[in-house]
C-alpha cells in the first residue's frame, strides 16, 4: 500500500503532482510520502501491539532527518550502524533510549559516543568488540547495555550481497560463543547483558528462514535462563521484503506478526525489531527526466538519473518499476533505460516494456525510498541528489542538492601540485 497514484492522468505523491515537484525541485530527486511512511510504521507496530515491541527503524535504509522525524513522531526508535546514524536519529527526535547501535566495525570513539548518549542497547558482534566495549565503559565508569548478535547459520534474503545470517558472513557469533560471551558479560561490572540479537538478511520473501532463526533464538534464551543468566530482550532484526512489482508479494506484517506470536508464545521477553525497507521502500520514488533517446534497433532512453543516484540495479540486479509521470494510452514498446554515467553498468532496465517517453518527459522509479538516497554519491562530479517530503497537499525540499561548487570548496590544491 502506498500513496503514489495517477490523478487526472498525472502521477501524484499524496495530493501533490510529481510534475509540480520536478518543476520546483528539479530532477533527479527522491520524493517521499509521509502518509506511506506513517502507515507502514503503524501497521507493523499494531500487528505486534500485544507485545509492546520496540520498532527501531533501520536508519541505513533512509537517513534523511525529515523521514526519521516523521517516524520518531509516531514513537519509532532507530537502529543505527555508525556514530553518524546515532547523531541523525538524535537530531530527528528519537530518544536515546530507543536507539540500538549495531554493526561489526564500531570504533572505541563510537562506542564511547553511544554510551554517553545513553542508547538502549549496543549489539556486540565479536569477542574483540566486547573486550573493547568493556574497556570503553570502564574508562567512562559506565555499564554498557548490550545484546550479543548471534549468527544462527540460516541465510536468507533477496540477493547474495544482502544475506547476513549464513555462517560464512562477517556478522554475529556462533550460538556456542554467544552463550559463553553472555556469561562473561554478566560477570563484568562494566557490561550489562540484556539480550540476544539476530538479523539474517534483507528483502526476505519467505517466513520459513525467519521462523527457523527465531525458534533458534528462543532456544538460546531458554538455555541462558536455565543456566541462571537473566535475559530480558530479544532483538529480531529487520529483513521483511517489499513488493518490487515483478515478484510475488512478500508476507504481510500481519503474517509476520502471527509467526512471531507463534514462535514466542508463552515466552516473557521484550522484543525489538529493526525494519528498514518494509517502512521506507514503497514510501519513496526517484523522479527523473528523459534527456534523449538513442535510436538503436531497441531504443535506449537516457535519463538524468544515474547509478550514482540509485545504485540498486547495478549492485544487486534489482528491479524497479518505471512509471511515466504523465499517463498515456499509447502502445508500449521495449526499451533499455540507462543513466548518464560513464559505466556500462549504468543501466536501470534492459528490454523493459514501457509507455512511450520522449526527451523532457518525467519518469518515476518506484519503491526507491529504501537504500536509494542513502547510497547515492557524486560520482562523475555530479550534484548529490535532492530529497523531497510530501504531506497531503504540501511538500518541502528536505535535502537540497549538494552542488559541485560546494563539493569543490572542501578541496585544496597544494602549492606544490
Ligand atoms: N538490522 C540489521 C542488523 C541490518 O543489517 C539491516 C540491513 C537491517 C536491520 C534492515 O534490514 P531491512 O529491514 O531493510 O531489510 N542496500 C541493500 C540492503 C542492505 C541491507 C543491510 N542490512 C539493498 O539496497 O537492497
Amino acid at each position: 500500500m502506498n500513496h503514489f497514484e495517477y490523478r487526472d492522468g498525472v502521477l501524484h505523491c499524496e495530493g501533490v503532482s510529481l510534475a509540480a515537484i520536478a518543476a520546483a525541485a528539479g530532477t533527479p530527486a527522491y520524493v517521499y510520502s509521509s502518509a506511506t511512511l506513517e502507515r507502514h510504521y503503524d501497521v507493523f507496530k499494531q500487528a505486534l501491539a500485544p507485545r509492546d515491541a520496540l520498532v527501531a527503524f533501520a536508519v541505513k535504509a533512509n537517513a534523511n532527518l525529515a523521514v526519521i522525524a516523521t517516524l520518531a513522531a509516531r514513537g519509532a526508535g532507530a537502529d543505527t550502524v555508525s556514530q553518524g546514524e546515532i547523531q541523525r536519529a538524535l537530531r530527528a527526535g528519537v530518544p536515546a533510549n530507543r536507539i540500538i547501535f549495531s554493526g561489526v566495525g564500531k570504533t572505541a570513539e563510537e562506542l564511547a559516543f553511544a554510551l554517553k548518549a545513553g542508547v538502549y542497547q549496543i549489539n556486540v558482534e565479536s569477542i574483540a568488540e566486547m573486550e573493547m566495549l568493556s574497556a570503553v565503559a570502564a574508562s567512562l565508569n559506565a555499564q554498557a547495555p548490550l545484546a550479543i548478535r548471534v549468527n544462527p547459520d540460516v541465510g536468507a534474503g533477496g540477493h547474495e550481497k544482502i544475506s547476513t545470517g549464513g555462517g560464512a558472513t562477517k556478522f554475529g557469533v556462533s550460538a556456542e560463543l554467544a552463550l559463553s560471551l553472555y556469561a562473561r558479560a554478566h560477570a563484568d561490572p562494566h557490561l550489562s547483558p540484556k539480550g540476544l540479537a539476530v538479523h539474517i538478511g534483507s528483502q526476505i520473501r519467505d517466513l520459513a528462514p525467519l521462523e527457523a532463526a527465531f525458534r533458534f533464538m528462543r532456544g538460546l534464551t531458554e538455555k541462558l535462563r536455565s543456566d541462571g543468566l537473566p535475559i530480558e530482550r530479544l532483538d529480531l532484526g529487520g529483513g521483511l521484503g517489499v513488493p518490487y512489482f515483478n515478484e510475488p508479494d512478500p508476507p504481510s506484517p500481519a503474517e509476520y506478526a502471527a509467526m512471531i506470536n507463534r514462535v514466542m508464545d508463552g515466552l516473557d521477553i521484550k522484543l525489538a525489531f529493526e525494519p528498514g525497507r518494509m517502512i521506507a521502500g514503497n514510501a519513496g520514488v526517484l523522479l527523473s527526466r528523459v534527456i534523449r533517446i538513442q535510436a538503436r534497433p531497441r531504443p535506449i532512453l537516457v535519463l538524468d538519473a544515474g547509478l550514482n543516484d540509485l545504485i540498486r540495479p547495478a549492485m544487486y540486479e534489482a528491479f524497479h518499476d518505471i512509471k511515466p509521470v504523465r499517463e498515456t494510452s499509447a502502445p508500449q514498446a521495449a526499451v533499455d533505460v540507462v543513466g548518464p554515467i560513464c559505466e556500462t553498468g549504468d543501466i536501470f532496465a534492459r528490454n523493459r516494456t514501457l509507455a512511450p517517453l520522449k526527451p523532457g518527459d518525467l519518469a518515476a522509479f518506484m519503491t526507491a525510498g529504501a537504500y536509494g538516497a542513502v547510497m547515492a554519491s557524486t560520482y562523475n562530479a555530479r550534484e548529490l541528489i535532492a530529497e523531497v517530503l510530501v504531506r497531503g497537499d504540501r511538500f518541502e525540499i528536505v535535502r537540497r542538492r549538494w552542488t559541485v561548487e560546494e563539493q569543490m570548496a572542501l578541496e585544496t590544491i597544494p602549492d606544490w601540485a
